[in-house]
């Protein structure tokens, strides 16, 4: 097997490299201006050379208020650039990883008995913002052209780079009080887990789309106090509405996925998300992330 990840300095991206050198994988990592997903023409030249038998796609625009006022180049390439490097991997018989969100739903979560159950992959999609209607139109380009897909959603994702976790950090330097949104619930995902996973999903030939998050659930408020708790600092956190505390563009209420696929297929490794943070917070002491 030889992989050709995309996306390769990104948060998910650098933990896919460390993993795949971990586990000896024959691999080679491309990121923008070298591998644009929206140039077809400089991918296929590149991936003819490279012959790789399986692609992982972690290049995106992942900045949702950038996505909502920069909507063409959101589409191209979280929408068109996907299905661009579906062609080639079907062109050339690749399997193709691709990573789309939890936002490709419309943050509502779906009520039964009473209460809300978490997304399963066969519910109706309904992106809210342009963010989520690129990467569900990726999805759906992925899904309709690459015979050998795999297709994770994931969500809250914290891992090498700028995320949730370490901007709380920072905040907690400057800030003896934070408010933080309490009404919005997800479940916060480490990169090493999620890596771990599409490196198990890759092994198998059971194609199709995934729920990819750690397990459990809190809100950002709850996640913040953990943060501040498991690393020792002395931050009090006031809960506050997201109406309280607007944002340019709508946040999902409600984003936990049931990892429904991965369970069914009996390789669901993602740990609750209060154990992945715990080691995440030893790897930042240890300036490793
Ligand atoms: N972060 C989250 O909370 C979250 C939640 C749910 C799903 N996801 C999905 O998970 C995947 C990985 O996310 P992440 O947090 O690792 O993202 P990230 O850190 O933003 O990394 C994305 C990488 O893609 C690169 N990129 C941007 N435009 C590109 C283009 N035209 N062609 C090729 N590469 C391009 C970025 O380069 P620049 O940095 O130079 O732009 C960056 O290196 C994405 O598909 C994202 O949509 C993320």
């Amino acid at each position: 097997m030889k992989v050709l990840l995309t996306g390769c300095n990104g948060q998910l991206g650098r933990e896919l490299t460390k993993q795949l050198t971990a586990c000896q994988t024959d691999f080679v990592g491309y990121d923008i201006p070298d591998f644009d997903i929206t140039d077809k023409k400089a991918m296929a030249e590149i991936i003819e050379k490279e012959k790789p038998s399986v692609i992982i796609n972690c290049g995106a625009m992942t900045n949702v208020d950038g996505c909502e006022t920069h909507r063409e180049a959101a589409m191209k390439v979280n929408g068109e650039g996907p299905g661009k490097l579906a062609e080639i991997a079907r062109d050339q018989d690749i399997t193709l990883v691709h990573v789309s969100t939890d936002y490709v739903f419309d943050g509502n979560g779906i009520e039964e008995n009473g209460k809300k159950r978490p997304y399963v992959e066969t519910d109706a999609i309904d992106p809210k913002t342009v963010y989520g209607e690129s990467k569900a139109l990726g999805e759906k380009l992925v899904a309709q052209t690459a015979p050998k897909h795999f297709i994770i959603r994931t969500a809250w994702l914290y891992g090498d780079g700028k995320n949730f976790v370490k901007t709380m950090l920072g905040l907690a330097d400057t800030h003896p009080e934070l408010t933080v949104v309490d009404d919005q619930v997800g479940s916060p995902t480490s990169t090493v887990d999620l890596a771990r996973a599409i490196l198990a999903l890759i092994q198998t030939q059971q194609y199709g789309l995934y729920h990819g998050t750690c397990e459990g659930q809190c809100s950002w408020c709850d996640f913040a106090k953990a943060i501040f708790e498991l690393s020792g600092k002395p931050v009090h956190v006031v809960p506050v509405t997201s109406e309280e505390y607007p944002s340019d563009t709508p946040r999902p209420k409600y984003s936990v996925l049931e990892n429904a696929g991965l369970k069914g297929l009996g390789i669901n490794a993602f740990r609750p998300w209060k154990e992945s943070l715990v080691e995440y917070l030893k790897r930042l002491e240890n300036q490793e992330v």
